[in-house]
């Protein structure tokens, strides 16, 4: 229960690192991919709203990106809100809203002295101006730094994020004989990074709900019935040594 307590107000937990000397660091994905799923089940499992069971799920970002930043991984992608996200009831889309701004708030510091470049995916355009300021002053200020870059996916989707390429390339007067797969991948959000070698999705949900459709064609899938805001440090530690484990042929033998 203590530990419920701990993140249902907002205590810092520490960060645990016993799990570090478990992971190969010869065979750590470059991209991580997050679809962080199962909040809201969690807070009812608990009998609580589901406002709490995002909130622990906060706790569960600080976590995933201080494991990533201090393990060496270089990209971490986490899906924060969906395009198809909006169709919840407002008061739910408020409270991600209020967790968004109070998370970026508290933790730019601590990002910025980790040498974390915050990235988004996604139109953050369409979002309430206070939290799009926040975010752009996140951007700018870790933007020089050289260590994990972290894409926050918040009102992204992946046929959005295509189509948008689409018209950006016929807008431009592209020729289709100029259009080959370094071209089309500048134009996503992620332009000018390597694609996800790893995909985790928590919560037992085992689909792709409209997530990085083109940057996925051949990550590695890791599906865990493990709810977000119990994704730990050992949950990373036990993904990233299943994907250790894979085989990755890309077509070949
Ligand atoms: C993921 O948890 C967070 C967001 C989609 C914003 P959910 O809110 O989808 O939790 P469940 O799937 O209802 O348990
Ligand atoms: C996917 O989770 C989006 C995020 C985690 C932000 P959802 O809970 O929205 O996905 P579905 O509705 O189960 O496919
Ligand atoms: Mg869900």
């Amino acid at each position: 229960m203590g530990a419920i307590a701990d993140i249902l107000f907002g205590r810092k937990k520490k960060q645990n690192t016993d799990v570090y000397s478990s992971i190969d660091k010869q065979q750590l994905p470059s991209h991580v991919a997050v679809i962080m799923d199962g909040n809201g089940r969690w807070a009812k499992r608990r009998g609580l709203p589901r406002s709490a069971g995002h909130r622990a799920g906060t706790e569960r970002v600080r976590t995933i990106i201080r494991m990533s930043s201090d393990v060496g991984i270089r990209y971490l992608t986490l899906f924060a809100l969906s395009t198809e996200n909006w169709k919840r009831p407002k008061d739910e889309i408020n409270t991600l809203m209020k967790l968004l701004l109070e998370y970026l708030r508290q933790e730019l510091h601590e990002l910025h002295e980790r040498n974390v470049r915050i990235n988004t995916l996604g139109d953050i355009s369409k979002l309430p101006k206070e939290v799009a300021d926040e975010i752009a002053r996140a951007k700018q200020t870790t933007k020089d730094n050289t260590g994990l870059t972290v894409n926050m996916a918040i009102n992204y989707g992946a046929r959005q994020e295509i189509m948008a390429a689409v018209k950006k390339a016929i807008a431009d007067g592209t020729s289709p004989d100029s259009i080959d797969e370094a071209y089309l991948s500048s134009l996503l959000d992620t332009a000018g990074q390597p694609d996800p070698d790893l995909m985790i999705r928590t919560s037992g949900e085992a689909r792709i709900s409209n997530f990085l459709l083109y940057q996925m064609a051949y990550a590695e899938f890791y599906f865990t019935d493990t709810l977000w805001p119990d994704f730990d440090e050992a949950e990373y530690a036990k993904a990233l040594k299943v994907f250790a484990a894979r085989d990755r042929r890309f077509g070949g033998i």
